[in-house]
């Protein structure tokens, strides 16, 4: 066990105490997909989400699929700290599908490895009731592209699907699309971020339409980023009928608040902010779908 370096001590001990807890809580378990055009505030919108079930005592697994890697840094973990993503981790990689990134033509690829340990692994513990993986992003080398890379996401995806007893919000970029039927197994909910603009809305469109197909049940829009009533009047003059397709519509405000202590969210938290009130009363409506059989 290596006691010197203090951060691997950290994540030794976080291993230990992943592999104690309790899968098989039903009561307090459902997963997310937080999705939507780049920029839009999925990110900020996952962390502060995070850390208000983690108030209300759910065990949250924070996963992050954004290829910039903010998802750590905006739950408040230090900006200089290193995180290899686990489909990035070439050891990792070559061990569970059997190739190294490069390699695939010349190796038989293992397309469904057993990745049940990936949190106990790379899991970083942020708070006593969020732990964090940062997965990667799918690679888009080449269309349905066989690399190891994603063979191992796609396992890592699938298993997070099945997991109990814990809250997962998936924070992606890549949208539902990627990761196809293993998110529909256990993913309920996706909220699709946009911002009150065409182009936004066109993106968080055409996730709603494949949310569906997929056959995730509940597909809510969250407005984000609104400057003022007018600002939305107009926004749902643009939407039209389209935001009849979404379980629940939400509208979080504009606040300058995020942009002071960007990307950490965690001191605003305690604050009186637009921002975190609208959030704190969406959060047990989407905990109510959650515990929806
Ligand atoms: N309601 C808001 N009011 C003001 N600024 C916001 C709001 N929500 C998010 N932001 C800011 O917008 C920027 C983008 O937010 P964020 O990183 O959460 O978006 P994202 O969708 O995760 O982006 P990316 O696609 O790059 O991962 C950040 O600077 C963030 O602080
Ligand atoms: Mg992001």
């Amino acid at each position: 066990m290596p006691k010197k370096d203090p951060r691997k001590q950290k994540l030794y001990e976080t291993a230990e105490q992943l592999k104690s807890r309790k899968h098989n809580d039903n009561k307090n378990s459902f997963r997310m997909v937080i999705t939507g055009k780049g920029g839009v505030g999925k990110t900020t919108f996952t962390s502060v989400l995070a850390k208000l079930l983690a108030r209300k005592d759910f065990n949250v697994l924070a996963v992050d699929e954004d290829p910039q890697i903010n998802l750590p840094y905006s739950l408040g973990l230090p900006q200089d700290m290193e995180i290899t993503p686990s489909s990035r981790n070439v050891d990792y990689i070559e061990e569970k599908t059997g190739a190294r990134p490069g390699e695939v033509w010349g190796a038989m690829l293992r397309l469904n490895p057993d990745v049940s340990d990936v949190v106990a692994r790379f899991g970083i513990k942020v708070d006593d009731n969020i732990d964090l993986i940062v997965m990667g992003s799918v690679m888009q080398a080449a269309a349905g592209c066989l690399c190891p890379e994603n063979a191992l996401l796609d396992s890592i995806v699938k298993f997070i699907a099945l997991r109990e007893g814990e809250v997962i919000l998936m924070d992606t970029q890549a949208g539902v699309e990627h990761f196809g039927r293993a998110l529909a197994k256990g993913f309920k909910q996706t909220v699709i971020i946009t911002e009150p603009t065409f182009n936004a809305y066109q993106v968080a469109k055409h996730s709603a339409v494949l949310s569906r197909q997929l056959g995730i049940p509940y597909v809510h829009l969250v407005v984000n980023k609104v400057k003022n009533s007018e600002q939305y009047e107009k926004f749902k003059k643009v939407a039209g009928d389209s935001l009849e397709d979404f379980n629940e519509i939400f509208v979080l405000p504009y606040d300058e608040n995020i942009l002071e202590t960007e990307p950490d969210i965690t001191p605003l938290l305690d604050k009186d902010v637009s921002y975190i009130n609208a959030m704190k009363k969406l959060v047990n409506t989407l905990v109510d779908y959650g515990m929806r059989s």
